[in-house]
């Protein structure tokens, strides 16, 4: 797990670079889409690599309270980066100043739950791992 979970770590430093030069769209808006990418590619990845079913049926994890959280974290995470695209893509729009001030409000308040959220996947995606394993 050291291998995915450092990376997740990186992104987490660059996606708060990302965050406060928010302004340089050019900056911001490809490195958010990639780290969302990234985010959804990894469960595929994990799941690829790992034995899954030795670690989730075999030594019976499938039950355990760490493995739920992290899986509702991590859907938790999906919600809101598709509320999060979908009010970004408000902010690119050329629309009236109205709906641009809820827009830039809707984002910056979704950004604090991301940054919360995105962190505590990656803090039990680490409990979670078992080094050595490939669990
Ligand atoms: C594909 C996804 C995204 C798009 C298209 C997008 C687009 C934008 C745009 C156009 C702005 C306005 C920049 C300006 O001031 O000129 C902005 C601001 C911002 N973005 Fe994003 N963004 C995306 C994802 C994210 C994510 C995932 C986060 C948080 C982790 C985030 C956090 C912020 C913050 C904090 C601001 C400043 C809001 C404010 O003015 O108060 N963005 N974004």
């Amino acid at each position: 797990m050291a291998g995915p979970l450092y990376l997740a770590l990186v992104t987490y430093l660059i996606m708060l670079l990302a965050v406060y030069w928010h302004r340089v769209r050019r900056f911001h808006v490809p490195v958010m889409i990639t780290i969302i990418i990234f985010d959804l590619g990894m469960p595929f990845y994990l799941f690829l690599t790992r034995n899954w079913y030795k670690r989730l049926i075999v030594n019976n994890d499938i039950m355990s309270f760490g493995v739920w959280m992290h899986f509702g974290l991590l859907i938790a995470l999906f919600v809101l980066y598709t509320i999060q695209v979908n009010a970004g893509w408000q902010l690119l729009k050329k629309t009236d100043a109205n709906t641009l001030e809820n827009s830039r409000r809707e984002h910056h308040n979704l950004a604090r739950g991301i940054l919360l959220v995105r962190a505590l996947v990656i803090i039990s995606g680490a409990l979670l791992s078992e080094p050595g394993t490939g669990a």
